[in-house]
């Protein structure tokens, strides 16, 4: 690989992401932005990570990319806010998880570098990537049941291939948060690193799988998902029907707006 430190850097913020394609020599980083809501995963960011996953794609000067948030948090989930008072035809209609799918497609590897809270939709982009390199602070978890619905975007399914059946159980069924030591152990995360470093550490992996062949590593990457892909389809259609069906329950917009107004929900199984 030739060292192209006389290369700018290229800079493109958009609204709730930042994108530096030359991070590194054939990295590129994208950062989720929305540090107050704790990096929510609202609709049009879920787009933007999308368009620009496509165009890094496209660009032959990326050979791999790094997701990451900040600190406090990867991501604490899909926005509440903006799912609170969706019925589950809505949900089916805004389709959201045609994006999911597009990102999942995605050809280069794509490596999660996460510290602070990765819940719900955050937990499932970290697990839609190739890799995770998590910070000794990271929380995982699939807290979806406590505000009356439950994983949308692969938990179940990802997160029962990962930990296996008790444990992804338990942390749905609970809402739990897994410590990144602990899922460090089950197989999550490639490894666990102080905060300081997570960023430096998933660009160390980055750099060192973009010195290999990008033909041979996009096809390595597409061969590893066939392993389980095939179900995955099946199951991840499987999952976004009850999760679309909980938005037709009481239980979802009294958990929603439990969450909003700072309280206890009070679920009455409807
Ligand atoms: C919208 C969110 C949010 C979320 C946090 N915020 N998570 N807004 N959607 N998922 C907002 C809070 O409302 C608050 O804004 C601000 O971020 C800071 O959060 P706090 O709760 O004050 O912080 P803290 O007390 O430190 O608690 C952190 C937390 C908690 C434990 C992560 O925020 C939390 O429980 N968040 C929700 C986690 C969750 O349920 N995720 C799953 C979502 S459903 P204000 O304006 O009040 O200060 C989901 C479905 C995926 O992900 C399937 C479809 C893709």
């Amino acid at each position: 690989m030739t060292i192209r430190s006389s290369i700018k850097v290229q800079k493109i913020n958009m609204e709730f992401i930042k994108v530096t394609e030359n991070a590194r020599p054939y990295v590129a980083l994208i950062q989720l932005n929305r540090p107050k809501e704790l990096n929510a995963l609202n609709l049009q960011l879920m787009g933007e990570i999308r368009d620009t996953l496509k165009k890094l794609d496209e660009n032959d000067e990326v050979r791999v990319v790094v997701i990451t948030g900040n600190e406090r948090a990867f991501a604490a989930g899909a926005d509440i806010k903006q799912m609170a008072g969706k019925t589950a035809i809505d949900m089916l209609n805004i389709d959201q998880f045609s994006t999911w799918d597009q990102i999942r497609k995605t050809k280069k590897p794509i490596i999660a570098a996460v510290s602070g809270f990765a819940l719900g939709g955050g937990c499932e982009l970290a697990m839609t990537c190739d890799m995770i390199i998590a910070s000794e602070t990271a929380k995982f978890g699939q807290p979806e049941i406590k505000i009356g619905t439950m994983p949308g975007a692969g938990g179940t399914q990802r997160l029962t291939k990962a930990l296996g059946k008790a444990k992804a159980m338990e942390l749905v069924l609970t809402g739990d948060f897994l410590s990144a030591e602990d899922a460090c152990s089950y197989g999550l995360v490639n490894r666990v690193v102080p905060v300081e470093l997570y960023l430096e550490e998933a660009f160390r992996l980055a750099a060192k799988i973009a010195a290999m062949s990008p033909v041979g590593v996009k096809l390595a990457k597409e061969s590893i998902n066939r392993s389980y892909e095939t179900h995955l389809d099946e199951g991840l259609h499987f999952e976004r029907k009850n999760f679309y069906l909980t938005f037709a329950s009481e239980d979802q917009k009294e958990g929603m707006n439990a969450f909003i107004e700072k309280r206890r929900p009070d679920f009455k199984g409807n």
